[in-house]
């Protein structure tokens, strides 16, 4: 299973979400193959945001090695499963898929715990702190329920 999140800038919400999406993934040795981009490419290269490298390692996880990269086309080929945190970010990615394939493998990453309700990830990246340990608790809650969703359809693939 080949798991890919996506933000918009790849260096606050995707990093968090790529981050437990792997812990979690690592600790039941599920073997999935797990990576994050951004829809715009104006961080490329760059390091997480270091608040979002600060909650991460409050709670042991350790993102310091992650670098921001922009989504591309192969992307939706490549990958099985592409969460979107927000609904623009879903809704860039619809316009950049060319078959109905590549469209069904995009979900908000929070429809899996609160289904078809739109529910987004809030941007933190004009906030303090506290924005992105709201971000990790609600990435936290829906990391779980795609690894209970999705490892009951794709086993350790
Ligand atoms: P992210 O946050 O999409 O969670 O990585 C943002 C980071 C940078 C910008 C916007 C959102 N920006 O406009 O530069």
């Amino acid at each position: 299973m080949k798991v890919l999140v996506v933000c918009l800038g790849n260096i606050c919400r995707s990093p968090l979400a790529e981050g437990l999406l792997k812990s979690k993934v690592e600790a039941l040795g599920l073997g999935w193959e797990i990576d994050s981009a951004g829809t715009g490419g104006y961080h490329e290269g760059s390091q997480p945001h270091e608040k979002s490298i600060e909650v991460a390692g409050r709670n042991g996880v350790d993102i310091t090695n992650q670098r921001a990269r922009k989504i591309s086309r192969e992307d939706f080929s490549k990958f099985d499963l592409i969460l979107a945190m927000d609904t623009a970010n879903r809704d860039d990615m619809y316009e950049m898929t060319s078959t109905m394939e590549q469209r069904n493998k995009i979900r908000l990453i929070m429809d899996l715990v609160y289904p078809n309700r739109d529910v987004s990830v809030p941007d933190p990246y004009y906030g303090g702190i506290e924005g992105y340990e709201k971000v990790w608790e609600m990435l936290d809650q829906a990391c779980d329920k795609v690894i209970e969703v999705y490892a009951s359809k794709a086993g350790k693939q």
